[in-house]
């Protein structure tokens, strides 16, 4: 089969569109066909060598899959060849785990195309209970797009952050995929959400996924800009996925007693964090994830129920995975990049 391979860790330019052996399923697996993998930032991150030192080349990315099973292994029972799937974009990778919940706290548990190979190829093998039937009817680079952005919003804003009607909510890079994923899912969960971008081009995206104010931090300050909107008071929740740069602006439009969840790091890894203000403005600080597979089913859901949608900037063809990298890195995305084998 052709896929997109790197054989060690550096810039886009380590992608190779070449032949690898096309797997076959083992007991209790299934392989599928891919019709289109979602990138995120995560895989970029994962190409540079920033996240992992141990994984084995050459290797194949890609976590958000959505096809059709082309193969089923012995002891599996739900499928059947052709059968439209999506696959979930985390999941234990040590069968020793597989009885643990929520999943993401497994030790072994990992965003699919970590250690085993991903979807950035024409096929993909893949634990079958880690597999769910596509009954969403929507185009494949749709549902691509969103899998790992919806169990992360999921778990981030409904689980972790208790977001529900009447909630005021501040999510960062409310252009980008998680982002957006994460606007949209308080959006439906009834809150009323503000979110970030970093430019005039951003702000329909923000929008369009329900933030009923957008604040480009280059023209206003969000925090203070934060506070008007909240007559002084600070958001209930702020659903963070940008890190150091923003993290004493977040507490800062955070209410007392307000809840701050973060799950990314594209602005800095080190922040300083007022001890002082922490117990005395009684802020619930957390640190997130990706999610369960339940609350990953919970995203494909809203998607299907067409209460979140998919927000695809661009696709690419496999072949052109390089330029797609390169794109996401530039900041220029609104939304999701997909690929098409
Ligand atoms: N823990 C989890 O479960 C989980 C799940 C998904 C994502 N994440 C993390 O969340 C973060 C965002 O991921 P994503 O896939 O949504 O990214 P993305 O779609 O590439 O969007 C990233 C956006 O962040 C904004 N940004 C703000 N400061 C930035 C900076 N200093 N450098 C680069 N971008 C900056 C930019 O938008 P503006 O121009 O509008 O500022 C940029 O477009 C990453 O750290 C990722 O690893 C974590």
């Amino acid at each position: 089969m052709k896929a997109a391979v790197i054989h060690g860790f550096g810039k886009p330019d380590v992608f190779r569109y070449e032949d690898v052996e096309q797997p076959e399923p083992g007991s209790g697996e299934v392989v599928i066909k891919v019709a289109a993998c979602g990138i995120n930032r995560y895989d970029l991150y994962l190409r540079m060598g920033a996240i992992f030192e141990d994984i084995t080349f050459p290797h194949i990315l890609g976590a958000d899959v959505a096809g059709a099973i082309a193969a089923v292994g012995p002891d599996v029972d739900d499928f059947k060849e052709q059968d439209a799937v999506i696959v979930a974009p985390g999941y234990p990778i040590d069968p020793g785990d597989w009885d643990i919940k929520p999943e993401n706290l497994a030790p072994s548990f990992e965003v699919t195309g970590t250690h085993t190979w991903g979807g950035d190829a024409e096929y993909i093998r893949a634990p079958a209970r880690f597999v769910i039937k596509d009954d969403t009817g929507l185009p494949a680079e749709q549902v691509a797009a969103m899998p790992l952005v919806l169990m992360t919003a999921v778990h981030a804003v409904q689980t972790l952050g208790q977001v529900g009607p009447g909630k005021r909510v501040l999510v960062q890079a409310g252009a980008s995929g998680s982002g957006n994923a994460c606007v949209q899912v308080a959006r439906a969960l009834g809150a009323d959400v503000a979110a970030t971008v970093g430019s005039e081009e951003k702000v329909e995206t923000a929008k369009t996924a329900g933030a009923e104010l957008v604040i480009n931090y280059n023209e206003k300050d969000f925090a203070d800009t934060i506070l008007d909107w909240t007559d002084g008071v600070g958001v209930d929740v702020v659903i963070d996925n940008v890190g150091a740069s923003v993290f004493e602006d977040n507490l800062k439009a955070l209410r007392t007693a307000g809840t701050f969840v973060n799950f990314g790091l594209v602005g800095g890894i080190e922040a300083k964090l007022s001890i002082r203000n922490l117990f005395f403005r009684q802020h619930r600080l957390i640190g997130s994830f990706m999610g369960s597979t339940e609350e990953f089913k919970r995203g494909i859901k809203l998607l299907g129920e067409g209460k979140v949608k998919a927000c695809v900037d661009k696709t690419y063809p496999l072949k052109d995975v390089a330029q797609a990298h390169q794109y996401i890195w530039s900041r220029a995305v609104k939304g999701k990049v997909v690929l098409i084998p």
